[in-house]
């Protein structure tokens, strides 16, 4: 699919606020500095349509994109910054779950995991309660240009979480830096936009 036009919406400090239009969504969502906002930039080819930083904790509102007219692209922020005060890392929790909760345009979650992690417990406890929930779910890997090509193991992390969670979640491996992978995540929205 082609991405020809690409605009920010909203951002918006809780799901209240947030652009009432009834479309189809798709919320990226992952640990803090993932790469989360670089990718929504890597899709809309744009370099800063969504902020990043170096440093974890950048993005702190729930942001809106409006991609081609007619569908959304959320950046929420990152959960488990260790940085954050303990009530900072309630706040930003409850805020993503409420989110998800009562978004009801959201068609698609992206968990984002950096390609150099193992599964970590916060990653999984945020799987399982997805799963819990109901709430469908893919796995991003980012940063793939970080590892030598023999190193990109998606499979073995995929395989580990069907382990713990009984559960083999759909995955997609890219790489904001040199653009790749994108297109795929892309022909998989197009996909779910037209159901
Ligand atoms: P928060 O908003 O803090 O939750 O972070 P985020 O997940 O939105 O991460 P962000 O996109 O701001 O990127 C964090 C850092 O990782 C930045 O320094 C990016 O340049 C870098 N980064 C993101 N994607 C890639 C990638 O594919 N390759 C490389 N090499 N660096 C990346
Ligand atoms: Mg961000």
């Amino acid at each position: 699919m082609d991405v020809f036009n690409s605009e920010f919406i909203a951002s918006s400090p809780n799901v209240k606020n947030c652009p009432n239009e009834f479309i189809p969504e798709y919320a990226f969502i992952g640990r803090s500095n993932v790469g989360k906002s670089s990718l929504i930039n890597s899709i809309c080819k744009k370099k800063n349509l969504a902020k990043t930083s170096g440093k974890p904790g950048k993005t702190r509102l729930i942001n809106h994109f409006k991609i081609n007219n007619s569908w959304y692209l959320t950046d929420l922020p990152g959960y488990g910054y260790t940085r954050l005060s303990k009530t900072e890392k309630k706040n930003i929790e409850k805020l993503i779950t409420t989110y998800f909760l009562h978004r009801k345009q959201i068609r698609l979650i992206f968990l984002i995991i950096d390609i150099r992690h193992k599964p970590l417990e916060i990653d999984i406890n945020f799987m399982s309660w997805l799963i819990a929930e109901g709430m469908r779910f893919c796995i991003i890997f980012s940063k793939c240009d970080k590892l030598k090509k023999e190193k990109v193991n998606a499979l073995d992390y995929i395989l580990k979480i069907k382990n713990k969670l009984n559960k083999e979640p759909k995955y997609f491996t890219t790489s904001s830096k040199k653009n790749e992978g994108v297109e795929e995540v892309l022909k998989y929205i197009e996909g779910l936009n037209v159901l």
